[in-house]
């Protein structure tokens, strides 16, 4: 695959790093002792949100709380499609009070709000991928959750198991290239060893063609990336990654997001799709 691939319009909701800070750690990547440069992370956040317009695509924002310094990464404030917003249930009590707080805004703005009753961290574990929803567990999003959206959705799910605690959610091992809307069959990138034996089969099986990230990739959490069928916006450090999907005949743009990995999140924990 050589030819450039065709762009499609994306709508994202996006929450600014006003009270970012880590002050607790619920993943590996997360430590208190080190201080947060609060003002480089909204400074970045200003890049990525600028960068996707650039692009041509329309970016809400949602007021940030006061005392929720992970609300930042949007991707887990909810799951949006055929314009219905199923709300988060977060794993842990610190991150719980973003869950009504995506879920009014996704109201007040027209999206069908469903109150989840299964734990579950949206996107950051139930991806969009062509006519399937990709769904992970081990972590955080429960199997309970997976059933919960397979009916709401009535879709089809296919539950992937995450093993390594580095990639706790499945937005930080698996990146939908195309297809993230549904109205393309997917592409995806993945970290083979985050995911447990069954899941590998699962996923050679899904995807024969797949793009397969390297340790080096997957580590400066390179695979937390957006694309919009296009477009493929990843961190700088994400190098081999890059060249992959320029191969593929994407186009990987580089956006430093250093500050924000400080929680544990890239570029894509801070992007939640809107789909209609
Ligand atoms: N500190 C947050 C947590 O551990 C980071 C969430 C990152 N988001 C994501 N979509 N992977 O919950």
């Amino acid at each position: 695959m050589t030819e450039q691939h065709e762009t499609a319009r994306r709508r994202y909701l996006m929450c600014p790093p006003t009270f970012f800070t880590v002050s607790y750690e619920i993943n590996p990547w997360m430590d208190r002792r080190r201080p947060v440069d609060t003002a480089l992370a909204v400074a970045q956040w200003e890049r990525l949100r600028d960068l996707y317009r650039d692009l041509g695509h329309t970016v809400e924002t949602i007021d940030p709380v006061p005392g929720l310094p992970d609300m930042v990464y949007a991707a887990n404030g909810a799951t949006v499609q055929d314009g219905v917003a199923c709300s988060s249930v977060f794993t842990y009590p610190e991150r719980a009070a973003e869950a009504p707080a995506y879920l009014k805004w996704l109201a007040d703005h027209g999206y069908a709000p469903h109150a989840a009753t299964a734990t579950n961290e949206g996107e950051g574990d139930i991806l969009r991928a062509g006519d399937v929803l990709l769904a992970g567990h081990g972590f955080r999003t429960s199997l309970a959750a997976h059933d919960e959206v397979a009916r709401l959705w009535g879709r089809r799910v296919v539950s992937l198991r995450l093993v390594d605690p580095r990639f706790y959610h499945l937005d930080t091992a698996l990146t939908v290239l195309r297809g993230s809307d549904g109205r393309h069959p997917a592409d995806v990138a993945y970290y083979p060893p985050a995911f447990d034996d069954a899941s590998r089969e699962t996923l050679e099986h899904l995807f024969p063609e797949a793009l397969l990230a390297q340790d080096a990739d997957a580590e400066v959490l390179g695979l937390n990336a957006v694309s919009d069928d296009r477009h493929v916006v990843h961190a700088p450090a994400a190098t081999h990654l890059a060249g992959a999907l320029r191969e593929r005949g994407y186009e990987p743009v580089a956006v430093d997001t250093s500050e924000l990995l400080r929680g544990g999140g890239g570029a894509k924990c801070c992007t939640l799709e809107l789909r209609a």
